[in-house]
């Protein structure tokens, strides 16, 4: 009998959610809605939250309250080890590349000739066959994220949340980590990221988060966003200006 594929963790029902701490109101009451489809890219100055609600949304971090509701089932699907996350540094074991990509596949029960077989795979798509033994510490920046990217890819998951994958890497390395996000993407996993690139959010955004001050401004098609900003901070942040 084909099993029955796990129900869908969208919509994403995200109600009033609020994070204080030291008395500072980080996460301001945001609502909203997110559907499976498009690419969520999530934009805003410094300190405006981006980090601290992708990091409410993956379960890192507890809300002061507020309700996060993933699909339609009560109870809800289990959705913690459905997601992975990428964050801004790469955070690899002291071991080889390879090593990295079996001990996270081993951790999601993985044993054997498929485990081989799949970090072997993601080791070539991520363009890192040649560095299969290499200590993952001792690769260059773009490769390490690389190896991350591919390492948490590899574990097949629901939704990829990613935190500033690309700064500070060049042109090159930044394409080929779009590139397999774009591809992961079509395979059917859901985009979450935050960026700073506004290129880089033109080209992935289908649809744009506009985070200030912990406040959710604005929500919104990537085209509409970048061509006719609702919010005069979102029209002043695009157009580079200082918004306060
Ligand atoms: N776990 C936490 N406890 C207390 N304060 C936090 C926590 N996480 C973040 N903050 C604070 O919340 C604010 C928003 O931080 P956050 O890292 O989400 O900003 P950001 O939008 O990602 O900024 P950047 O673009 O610089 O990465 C900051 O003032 C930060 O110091
Ligand atoms: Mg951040």
């Amino acid at each position: 009998m084909p099993e029955t594929p796990p129900p869908s963790l969208f919509p994403l029902r995200v109600r009033e959610l609020v994070f204080r701490a030291n008395g500072r109101c980080l996460i301001d009451h945001i609502s909203m809605v997110l559907e499976e489809g498009p690419r969520t890219l999530i934009l805003g100055p410094n300190g405006a939250g981006k980090s601290l609600l992708l990091r409410l949304l993956h379960g890192l971090v507890q809300p002061t309250s507020g309700e996060l509701r993933w699909g339609e089932c009560a109870p809800a699907p289990p959705a913690r080890d459905r997601q992975a996350m990428v964050f801004q540094r790469p955070i690899l074991l002291r071991r080889s590349a390879v090593a990295n990509l079996r001990h996270a596949l081993r951790h999601r029960g993985l044993r054997g000739a498929p485990l081989r077989c799949r970090a072997a795979g993601w080791l070539e798509r991520a363009e890192l066959s040649e560095y299969t033994h290499h200590p993952a510490r001792q690769l260059s920046v773009g490769e390490q994220q690389r190896l991350a990217l591919a390492r948490a890819l590899s574990c097949l998951p629901d939704i990829l949340f990613l935190d500033e994958p690309t700064a500070n890497l060049d042109p090159i390395s930044t394409l080929k980590i779009e590139r397999l996000i774009l591809q992961a993407h079509a395979e059917g996993t859901a985009i979450i990221m935050v960026t700073h690139d506004l290129g880089q959010a033109r080209r992935l955004g289908e649809q744009i988060l506009f985070l200030h001050r912990g406040r959710l401004e604005e929500q919104g098609p990537g085209k509409l966003f970048f061509k006719k900003p609702a919010s005069a901070r979102a029209h002043e942040f695009l157009a580079g200006g200082l918004i306060l």
